[in-house]
Order: structure tokens, then sequence, then C-alpha cells
């Protein structure tokens, strides 16, 4: 069954809202606290080791209770159950989205055209098992009978992002294999990691989905050809491994069928790490970890699947962003992890929420005439603070911010963990309470000041606040943690695909730009340039003269 198809700005909330948005959206946050103590426990949710806090928003309980209504009538409950059947939601590619299965307990009955998905799932998931511990433990090894101290993933996009946040993420459990990541089609990268391994002790992971891509396939033949040079064909097979769904294609390129991962087309690249494109973050944590960050997800997904919206997390924050996002015109959002372990969070979220929902059509074909995908971007606390924290506080675009801390560090580093979390208290606190004239003029006042400064100075000092926040306070980064985090931005990534009634899971915009570099590939080859635009041209033209 298709996704319900409603355009949101002819429900009755969507109208509602933007009349309550007309009251709203001069309301001062700092007079709604002051009016109501209760606040924070009204509009905080408490789940597992999670407290998500969305009280720093410019919202009322009618706010909520609108988007509530709004979600309700384009038939969001409806949407999340054919999301969890099987049903072929992603429309224009014909696929069911399923993810959430890769995560599903083994007795679960997922259904696509007409067959189990689960006995596949758990084949793969137990070869993930023995090919990770035979490697970490040392029984599996190179051609010249050494262990493996390095791996190499191969990869792009979702077969990359993933992997790279997750194995950066987790690194507190990793074991003694060192994990690099090579992406870019940019020959530079992949000599940089070259320079660090040795042919004899490394184990190379080429993971794409399509097995079509040219970053990987370029990356993969390269490396082969640098392998080469020490080894024998006969041992590629010892240390080269694929996970993809074109078995065909990885066969061709000579990777011995034993040593490939399959994974399914219901399986978006961009949601692939609960697959076996997380085969990388398996061999770095081992697969009890792995393990883990699947259940973590799985029990947010039944958060999800099975919580009123009322007390529902991904579709809390889903909710909030629309009414950021279409009634503000809010343009962007920021991710602050406090730890520097989730320094990859922003980049592969960026992927997730933009490559998912940058759409401008809607489900019935039609151009939209609302705002859709959110621009995302961010970087760990406290480096952040010190880099791009200014314009949120002072400049005059409104970026609400979603700060995500933990309440134990991983270390126990009480003096660290104390003046980093302190920071992360302070900010939101600051970007909601902001600072008024009087309290600058206060604090001229013992830094004796004359009048002539202070008066030059006050409107400098002054903040406005009233920035909106959401704080996601987290008992600890397991990764049971991590994987419940990811999955809760998955569905707050669909909720917003729902209910701006465009199709979340295809990516035909990266099209274009693939298909025009190939042929551009080929004038630099021939050094033939055909016609373009005069821009392109001279570009290139230039290109082909200086190189
Ligand atoms: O960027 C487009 C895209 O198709 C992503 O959706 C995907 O994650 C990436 O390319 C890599 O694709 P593959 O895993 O097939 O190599």
């Amino acid at each position: 069954m298709p996704l319900p198809n409603t355009n949101p700005e002819i429900t009755s909330s969507w109208k509602k809202l933007s009349a309550h948005f007309a009251e709203m959206q001069g309301a001062s946050m700092k007079k709604m606290f002051a009016e109501d103590i209760s606040r924070p426990e009204k509009l905080s949710l408490e789940w597992n080791d999670f407290l998500v806090d969305y009280s720093k928003n410019i919202i009322s309980e009618e706010t909520m209770h609108l988007l509530r209504q709004l979600a309700e009538e384009v038939k969001l409950r409806d949407a999340i159950a054919q999301y969890f059947s099987g049903d072929a939601i992603n429309q224009t590619e014909n696929r069911a989205v399923l993810h959430t299965a890769l995560r599903a307990p083994e007795s679960a009955n997922i259904m696509v055209d007409g067959e189990n998905v689960m006995p596949e799932i758990y084949a793969v998931k137990n070869k993930i098992k023995t090919f990770t511990e035979e490697v970490i433990h040392g029984k599996r090894k190179g051609f010249t009978g050494k262990t493996f101290t390095d791996i190499v993933n191969i990869g792009i996009g979702g077969s990359d992002l993933g992997p790279a946040m997750a194995v950066e993420a987790l690194k507190f459990y990793a074991n003694h294999l060192a994990v690099h990541f090579v992406s870019n089609i940019d020959g530079d990268h992949v000599q940089e990691i070259l320079k660090k391994i040795n042919p004899e002790t490394t184990l190379f992971v080429v993971a794409s989905k399509t097995f079509t891509t040219q970053e990987t396939l370029t990356n993969a033949e390269t490396i082969r050809e640098w392998f080469l040079k020490s080894a024998t064909q006969q041992d590629v097979a010892k240390h080269f491994v694929a996970v993809s769904t074109n078995i065909q294609k990885v066969t061709d390129f000579g990777i011995d069928p034993h040593n490939i991962f399959p994974m399914w087309d219901w399986v978006g690249g961009r949601f692939s790490l609960w697959s076996a494109v997380g085969l990388s973050v398996a061999l770095a944590v081992g697969f009890e970890n792995f393990d883990k960050l699947l259940k973590g997800a799985q029990a947010m997904d039944d958060h999800f699947k099975n919580t009123d919206f009322e007390k529902n997390i991904p579709v809390t924050l889903a909710l909030l962003s629309i009414w950021y996002n279409n009634f503000f015109g809010a343009e962007s959002e920021a991710l602050i992890p406090y730890t520097q372990y989730l320094q990859k969070l922003a980049p592969y979220l960026q992927q997730g929420i933009m490559e998912s929902n940058g759409k401008s059509i809607d489900r019935a074909g039609n151009p939209v005439s609302y705002q859709t995908g959110t621009i995302i971007w961010g970087e760990p606390g406290t480096n952040s603070q010190h880099a791009f924290f200014q314009l949120i506080h002072q400049g005059t675009k409104l970026i609400p911010t979603d700060f995500i801390g933990f309440v134990k560090p991983l270390y126990g580093n009480e003096d660290h963990h104390n003046k980093l979390m302190s920071n992360f208290f302070a900010q939101t606190e600051a970007l909601l309470n902001g600072k008024n004239e009087s309290q600058v003029q206060a604090e001229f006042a013992k830094q004796n000041l004359s009048a002539e400064q202070a008066g030059f100075l006050l409107p400098f000092k002054v903040f406005n606040g009233n920035k909106p926040t959401n704080t996601l306070l987290i008992q600890s980064l397991t990764p049971e943690n991590l994987g419940a985090l990811v999955s809760l931005y998955e569905h707050k990534i669909f909720v917003q695909g729902v209910i701006w009634n465009i199709f979340s899971y295809d990516q035909w915009g990266v099209e274009l730009g693939k298909q025009l570099a190939n042929s551009i590939l080929d004038e630099i080859n021939s050094g033939e340039i055909k016609p373009h635009d005069a821009s392109t041209e001279m570009l290139l033209k230039h290109f082909l003269t200086q190189k």
C-alpha cells in the first residue's frame, strides 16, 4: 500500500497552526517559564537512559496539541504501521524501507514480496559474527600467515558515513584492529591510507550496495593493484571481502563468493549501518557490541512504533522541527554533541536528513508549496562554542539546536566531565535567557566604565535569548544508547517526510551530477571538449592546458 497522500497545507490543523503562529512568534520563553514552574516536567520525556527536555522551545501546550493534530490528519499512525510492515513505501523505486527489520528480533515476521526476511537477516548476522571473531582472534590470517592488524573500509555515502561515525563513536570499546576509511575518489585520500598499512596484515572491506559506484570501484581497483605488488591473485581471496546486493558485479571484480556479505534492496544506503555495511564496526568493536548497537536501535523502534504521540520522542522532535521550518521559516538546525566521540554524527546525519528530505515534489507528483528538508550541521561542544556559536547567540538567523550530552564520561575523569557539562548546561540556559540591558548595565557598573563607553558598548553586549534548544541528556555513550540515538533521528526523518508528503527514500537528485561527470571524464581523457555552458568550457580548457 502506498503512503497516505495529504497536502499538509490544506489540513485544518495547518491552518490553525498558522493562526497560532501569529500569536506565538513574539512569545517569550523566559516569560513562559516564569508563569509555569512545571513547564520542564510537562515538556520533557524520559525513556530508558534518555531524558529529552524540549521545554526550551517557543511553544505552548497548545502548539504541541496542534502539531500532534497535524500528525493525525496526515495519517502518521497508518504510515508508521506501513513503514514497519514492509509495504513498498519507497514508491519511486518500488521498494520497502526495512532498515528496522535488520535490528528486529529473530522471531519477528516481516514479509517482503510474500517472504519472511528474518531468516536471511539472521543468516548474514551469523556470518558477520563468525567472520569478525575469526579475524579478531587471529584465526583468519593474511597471505603470509600473519594475523590482521588493520581494516580498510572502501565505500562512500551510506557505505562509509555510518560505519565511520560508529567506529569513531565506539572507540572506547575498540579492540586492537585499526580501522581506516577510504571514500573520496581523490587519489590522495587512498594514498594517505596506503602509507599507513602493510598488505600482509590488512583486510579490505569493499562496501557498496550497488557495486557500481565510481568512487568505490576506482578506490578498490587502486588498492587491489597496490596489494598485487606484494601478493598474488590467489591471495586476494584472503584479503578482500565485499558487502553488496550485486553478487554478480562483486564476483566479476574478483572477490571470492564466500567473502560476500549480502544486503538487500529494501535497505537504503543511508540507513545501512545495521546491515553488513556495519561489518567494519563489528570488526572494530566486536560482534557483541555491534549487536548491542542494533538492540539499542530496536528499543527505540519499539518506542516509536508503540508510544502515543504525546510521549513519543522521534515524533516530538520531528514536530518541533516542522514548527520552526514551516512556521518560523528556520532554514537549518544544529546538532551539538558534547562528546568528541560523536564528532562524525552531524556529517552522518547530513546524508540521512538531507538526502532523504531534500525533495520538492510531493507524493502526488506536484511541486510543494512549502519548505521541506532542513539543513543540518554541527560539531562537538565545546569546540563548536569557539567556532560558530557567536552566530547562534547573536546572529540574525533562527537556528534550533539539539544539545546531546552524557551524564557519565567513559574514562571517568570527573574534572573534565564537570567542566564539559557545565558548558553544556550553560549554553542552553544562555540561549534561553539571553542577557538584557539592565544586566549588562549592572556589569558595567562593576567595571567603572565611563557613561560614554557604557552607552557605546551596551547594544553589542545584549543577548536577546529566546533561541530554541532541545536537550538530550543520556546516561552514557554505550553501544545501545548510540543505536537508540541514531534510530531516533532516523524516525524523525520519516515523520517529517510523511508530514511534508514527500518520498524520503529515493535520491534522484544525486544522479545528474554523476551522469555529467562521466561524460566530462571522457572529454578530459580524450582532450576533446564538447559544447557546455561558457563558464564550464572556460574552466575545462584551463584545466586541460594547465595540468
Ligand atoms: O550518494 C548517492 C548514493 O546512492 C547514496 O545514497 C549511497 O549511500 C551512496 O551513493 C553509495 O552507494 P553504494 O553503496 O551503492 O556504493
